[in-house]
């Protein structure tokens, strides 16, 4: 992987509205450094499967759908760059690519998804030569990321009609265009509700251990001019309490057939003080993040990730030495305090296996 660094001040004006997530190009994939956001804006190129599997298992890119075009990208440079091996070769260097990205995240279905999808034209590939291959690998992934945006549009047309004039909106994580090809789930519908002239507001939790909310949210909502608050974990029942939140939105990473859904840490307890309060629990997610091959939650594997994230943040530490620690990156919400999943296919109120099942009828 190598980096370009720019300091958030220097950024134009236009660029800091659009947020470029991933970039494909001849060069290969670039990804914005979403471990440094907000205080440097940073982006890495990546020329080869490993790099990209690298770049996936250390969060510089994150989100589910982002990291399921990541993968795509990941084997389309991997093909671009063993095109003038021998075929055997060419095919081995691509198993061993699926395998690397495959190992690089557990819990986000969105990259196993993308895996199976670029696995699926690889086989339609096998009367091709490895130079048109590597171009059909390309162009598949960039139908994946291409497909990530409109469902994303249509996800936020569909979750704007949820939106009333005014609402306060609470989110949890980033499930914006930093998690996906662009636009976002959940702040995909903060976006369109804007854009159809609601006046609304978001109120970011900060997401410990990693503090997407606080560094990626929060920065995302500050780009674009949209009102947010940032507010530590804690405080959400206590605003939901006291009548300072309409509704709550979140994204997935990853949907069992049955509608539980894994989400960011934090997401489950949100759920049932929602269910206390008797707030709108909204779900925003493409069908790409429904896993039809996990009948419910309990089947959802869920990441542990280092304690380091909890004793402290980058070079800070505040735990003693010694200390015991658990770090769930994801927990599951059951499908019964969900109030509705937002896909591109509309509006699904109070999601269950029937329900996910129609979503994949023509
Ligand atoms: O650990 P992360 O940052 O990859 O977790 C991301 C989330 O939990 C998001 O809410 C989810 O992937 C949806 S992104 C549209």
């Amino acid at each position: 992987m190598t980096g370009t660094d720019r300091s958030i001040e220097n950024l134009a004006s236009e660029e800091r509205v659009s947020v470029q997530t991933l970039a494909w190009s001849d060069e290969g994939l670039q990804l914005i450094d979403q471990r440094v956001l907000p205080q440097r804006f940073t982006t890495i190129r990546c020329d080869s499967a490993a790099a990209v599997a690298e770049a996936i298992r250390t969060m510089v890119v994150r989100g589910a759908p982002a990291i399921g075009c990541a993968a795509a990208f990941g084997i389309a440079l991997e093909a671009r760059r063993q095109r003038a091996q021998s075929p055997a070769a060419f095919l081995s260097a691509l198993e061993a690519a699926f395998a690397v990205l495959a190992a690089s995240r557990p819990t986000a279905v969105n990259l196993f998804w993308a895996l199976e999808r670029m696995r699926e034209e690889l086989a339609r590939c096998n009367t091709l030569s490895t130079a048109d291959t590597a171009s059909r690998l390309a162009a598949e992934a960039v139908a994946i990321f291409e497909s990530d945006i409109s469902a994303n549009k249509a996800i936020g047309r569909a979750g704007a009609a949820l939106v009333h004039e005014g609402a306060r909106i609470m989110t949890h994580c980033n499930a914006g265009a930093l998690a996906t090809a662009g636009h976002g789930t959940a702040l995909g519908v903060v976006r369109s509700a804007r854009d159809q002239g609601k006046s609304i507001s978001v109120i970011a939790n900060e997401t410990r251990p990693f503090l997407q909310g606080a560094r990626l949210t929060a920065w995302e909502m500050v780009q674009e001019r949209i009102p947010v608050t940032l507010v530590t974990d804690n405080m959400a029942a206590h605003l939901m309490k006291t009548g300072q939140v309409d509704l709550v939105i979140v994204g997935a990473d990853r949907i069992a057939a049955n509608g539980d859904t894994a989400n960011k840490i934090g997401t489950y307890g949100l759920a049932v003080l929602a269910a206390h309060h008797r707030l709108p629990f909204y779900v925003a997610a493409p069908l790409s993040t429904i896993d039809r091959g996990t009948p419910d939650g309990n089947g959802i594997p869920i990441e542990e990730r280092h304690g380091d994230e909890v004793t402290g943040y980058g070079a800070m530490r505040w735990a003693p030495q010694g200390v015991a620690t658990r770090n769930p990156a994801f927990d599951v919400t059951p499908a019964a305090l969900v109030t509705a999943l937002i896909t591109e296919k509309g509006v699904l109120e109070r999601p269950d296996s029937t329900g996910i099942r129609s979503l994949f009828k023509a």
